[in-house]
């Protein structure tokens, strides 16, 4: 399954490299929520290997598919998960697909075609990068943590939002907001950030990169410390040493 998994994610990133830079034209599924023909037709490559190698198998994928099956597997899918910076041409993008078997993390990959870095973990097996295993940072003062977050795409509170942006600030080296939560998460994994938090996300944003996270020896959990599930919407990971304080914080 992983190696399936790490084939179509490469699959599904290679038309989406060939097709970077196009002009595409951009749908609105909201306010500043976009969708190209590029993720849909990226996740019906993905949708028709799934379907293909595990018929039985449920697929949650961003793009309006929702199949529920008799299966303890579940596919989560995000064709394209940075949608906005692949318009803009920034190159921070990754196809993030995850295996979920009765509601427990099962495998993640998160693919990004244009640095050619493709993140993947097995539960219980470690975290990847290629083929090199990869671990969360040692950092354990905010201080000298570099924090990443994101920003939803509707927030009806955004006095909570901006508070909490302001209290780590003040309290963090620096945070970045890249636009891809799945590469976010890759990202504290194998070290480069602290810790990243975001609220208003989707399953398939998350699904992925909290396995990676979790086996790169790091943490998730909701706002409040509690037992993440990417269900919930609402994500904060760290290298484990900063957690805690993370979590006063929000
Ligand atoms: C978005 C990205 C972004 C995050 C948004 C997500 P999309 O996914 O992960 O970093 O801030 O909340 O919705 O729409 O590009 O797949
Ligand atoms: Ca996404
Ligand atoms: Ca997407």
């Amino acid at each position: 399954m992983i190696e399936f998994a790490v084939q179509t994610g490469r699959k599904a990133g290679l038309f989406i490299h060939e097709n970077f830079g196009l002009d595409l034209k951009v749908e609105h599924k909201g306010r500043i929520d976009l969708v190209t023909r590029v993720d849909m037709q990226a996740q019906q490559i993905i949708i028709q290997e799934i379907e293909k190698h595990f018929p039985d198998h449920g697929i949650v994928a961003e793009e309006g598919i929702r199949k529920e099956k008799e299966s303890p597997f579940v596919w989560f899918v995000d064709p394209l998960d940075g949608t906005v910076n692949y318009v803009h041409g920034i190159p921070i993008f990754c196809v993030s697909l995850a295996l979920y078997k009765r509601d427990e993390p099962y495998l993640g990959v998160c693919y990004n075609p244009i640095s050619g870095e493709l993140f993947w973990a097995q539960a219980g097996k470690g975290a990847y990068l290629e083929n090199k295993a990869v671990g969360v940072s040692h950092t354990d003062k905010l201080v000298d943590a570099l924090i990443v977050t994101g920003f939803p795409y509707s927030s009806d509170d955004m006095q909570s939002l901006i508070g909490r942006f302001s209290r780590i600030l003040q309290e963090v080296q620096g945070i970045r907001r890249l636009g891809s939560a799945a590469l976010d998460l890759c990202y504290v994994a194998c070290g480069r950030f602290d810790g990243f938090w975001e609220s208003g996300l989707q399953s398939w944003d998350t699904a992925a990169g909290a396995v990676i996270v979790q086996e790169a020896g790091g943490r998730v959990s909701s706002f409040s410390g509690s037992v993440f599930s990417p269900l919930r919407g609402e994500i904060v990971a760290s290298n484990s040493l900063i957690h805690e304080k993370l979590i006063g914080l929000m």
